[in-house]
């Protein structure tokens, strides 16, 4: 099975990545979709969402955080000040991982596991070599494993600035070869905006995500 790193462009540039990714068969996720949902936002973005992956309506779309998640996002992204053409969105996997429900044809989401975030991996690091952000913002716990490491807990660290790239499993690979790479960027992990719609607090969990955009929000420069 090819890998995703053999469908990305050696030199590109983010629209000439996103055609790349169309035709990605680099691991079996693309199989039942109907396509490859790449990210939303400009390249010079200073704040980068990682969400986790596309959902149905997303893949229906083509476009990332469009359904009730994403919605919920643009509300706390608002709330929280932040500008939203000052935003890039992109998720840890590219393909929308489901299964069929037994009766009714409905999709039914499936959390990607680590050996699916490591595939899509290429991709998100052939983004990052294009990004310059001054705060990384994963949603949950897929992106924010994919980022920081296996060992991260949301839970434990959501909210808390972190250095960036120092803070990513791989500092390295996400690094930027030179250009316009801010000095002194930040990561951060908050809870995903599935999750707010999930909880029994709504409210509560709502302001939680609110409060920690606020934080991220404080790390932009000017
Ligand atoms: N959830 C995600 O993590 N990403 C999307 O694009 C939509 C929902
Ligand atoms: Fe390629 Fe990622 Fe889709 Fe797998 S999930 S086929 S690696 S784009």
């Amino acid at each position: 099975m090819p890998s995703a790193q053999d469908f990305v462009p050696a030199s590109a540039t983010m629209d000439k990545l996103r055609r790349a990714a169309r035709g990605c068969t680099g691991c079996d996720l693309y199989k039942g979709t109907t396509q490859t949902v790449f990210s939303k936002g400009p390249v010079g973005a200073r704040l980068v969402f990682v969400g986790e992956q596309p959902g149905d309506i997303e893949d229906r779309r083509g476009e990332p955080f469009v359904g009730p998640a994403g919605k919920l996002l643009d509300r706390a992204v608002a709330e929280a000040g932040i500008d939203p053409s000052d935003v890039y969105t992109t998720n840890a996997v590219k393909h929308f991982k489901f299964k069929a429900a037994a009766q009714g044809g409905r999709r039914i989401h499936q959390t990607p596991d680590a050996r699916d975030v490591a595939a899509c991996r290429p991709w998100l690091l052939a983004e990052f070599a294009l990004l310059s952000p001054d705060v990384v913002v994963a949603l949950g716990a897929t992106a924010a494993k994919g980022l920081f490491g296996s060992g991260f807990r949301v839970t434990k660290s959501r909210g808390v600035l972190m250095p960036w790239p120092g803070a990513a499993a791989d500092p390295e690979g996400f690094g930027h070869s030179g250009d316009g790479t801010p000095e002194s960027a930040f990561a951060m992990a908050t809870v995903h905006p599935s999750a707010v719609l999930r909880a029994d607090n709504r409210e509560l969990a709502y302001d939680g995500l609110v409060a920690d955009l606020r934080i991220a929000a404080s790390a932009l420069p000017g």
